[in-house]
C-alpha cells in the first residue's frame, strides 16, 4: 500500500496522527493528514482545560471540530485525555480532597458521555507515575485525593461509555527494566486481577538523545500485552534526521508489528513544524510537507 494508514490496515492495525483544530484550514496540513492516516487524536482540544474551562461549564467546540473532521474524513478517533495532572483549568488546580475527587469523576463522566459512540479508545489517565526511579506515583493534586483515583477514573469512564477501549497512557515506560515501566506493569496486572476496567496501555514514545529508543522496546510492548491488554503507541516522535532517525522509526514500527496486541501507532503531529518540539525535527514530514527518510522507513516496515 502507498499510505501509512492503508499499510497498517494490511495487518489490522491503524496509523494515526495528532491534529490541531487551529490548523484544519491549512490545506497542506489537511491533505497530508487525510491521505496518510486513519486515526486521529486531538493534540489539545479534549484536555481538561479545553473541555471544562469553568467548573461544570463544558465547552466542546474545539474537540467537536476534531471529531467532526475525523467523521467527515472517515477516520477513527482516540480520546486524549480525561484525567491528568497537567493542563488542568485554573479552578481545578486550586482544588483538593473530596471536592477534587468528585470534580475529576464528574469531568470523566461528562466528557466520556459527550463523546460516547465516537471514541475508539480513551486515554483515561495520563502520566500518573513519577520519573524519580523508584516506581512511585507522581505527586499531584489528583494523587493526593487517594491512591485509588486512577481506578475510580476508569470505573467512571466505563460507566459513561462502555464502547470505548480504556487506556492508561504514559511516557518513559519504553524500557522494560526501568522502575517506572515495572510500576505501570504492576498496576495493570493488579487492575486485571481485581476487575478494574482497563483495556489498553498507551506508550507515548517521545524519544530523544536523553531518552533513546530502547533496543529491547519490543519486550516492553509484549510484556504489557501479556497482561491481557492492547498496546498502542500513542504519541510517537523521535528526535533526529536522515538514516539514523529512519532506523529508529523502523525499530518502533517493527516492535509493534511483532506483537499481536499492539493495535496501532500514532505520531504526535504532521510536519516537523507542527511538533510540540519542532527543533528536534521528530516527525515524518518536513516543514514543507515532504516525506522524510523516516516516512519511507515507516512505510516500508508496515
Ligand atoms: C502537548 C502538546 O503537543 C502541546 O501543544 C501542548 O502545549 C502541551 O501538550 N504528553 C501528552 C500530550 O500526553 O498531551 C502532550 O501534548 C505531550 C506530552
Amino acid at each position: 500500500a502507498t499510505t501509512l494508514g492503508a499499510s497498517a490496515a494490511q495487518s489490522g492495525r491503524y496509523f494515526g496522527v495528532a491534529i490541531s483544530a487551529g490548523k484544519l484550514g491549512d490545506s497542506t496540513y489537511t491533505t497530508i493528514a487525510n491521505r496518510e492516516f486513519d486515526m486521529v487524536t486531538a493534540e489539545n482540544e479534549m484536555k481538561l482545560d479545553a473541555t471544562e474551562p469553568n467548573q461544570n461549564q463544558f465547552n466542546y467546540s474545539s474537540g467537536d471540530r476534531i471529531a467532526q473532521w475525523a467523521t467527515s474524513n472517515g477516520k477513527r478517533l482516540r480520546g486524549h485525555t480525561l484525567a491528568w495532572h497537567s493542563q488542568q483549568p485554573g479552578w481545578m488546580q486550586n482544588m483538593s480532597g473530596t471536592a477534587l475527587r468528585n470534580a475529576m469523576l464528574n469531568h470523566v463522566t461528562q466528557v466520556a458521555t459527550h463523546y460516547r459512540g465516537q471514541i475508539y479508545a480513551w486515554d483515561v489517565v495520563n502520566e500518573a507515575f513519577s520519573d524519580n526511579g523508584d516506581g512511585s506515583r507522581r505527586d499531584s493534586n489528583l494523587q493526593r485525593t487517594g491512591n485509588d483515583w486512577i481506578e475510580a477514573a476508569f470505573r467512571a469512564a466505563r460507566a459513561a461509555d462502555s464502547g470505548a477501549k480504556l487506556c492508561y497512557n504514559d511516557y518513559n515506560i519504553d524500557n522494560p527494566s526501568h522502575a517506572k515501566t515495572q510500576a505501570v506493569l504492576a498496576m495493570v496486572r493488579d487492575f486485571k486481577a481485581r476487575g478494574v476496567p482497563i483495556d489498553c496501555v498507551g506508550l507515548q514514545a517521545h524519544f530523544n538523545s536523553g531518552n533513546p529508543v530502547p533496543s529491547n522496546f519490543q519486550t516492553t510492548v509484549s510484556n504489557f500485552a501479556a497482561l491481557g491488554v492492547d498496546v498502542q503507541i500513542t504519541e510517537l516522535d523521535i528526535q533526529g534526521s536522515g538514516t539514523d532517525q529512519a532506523n529508529k522509526y523502523r525499530t518502533v514500527v517493527n516492535a509493534c508489528l511483532a506483537v499481536a496486541r499492539c493495535t496501532g501507532i500514532t505520531v504526535w503531529g504532521v510536519r516537523d513544524s507542527d511538533s510540540w518540539r519542532a527543533s528536534d525535527t521528530p516527525l515524518l514530514f518536513d516543514n514543507s510537507g515532504n516525506k522524510k527518510a523516516a516516512y519511507t522507513a515507516t512505510l516500508d516496515a508496515l
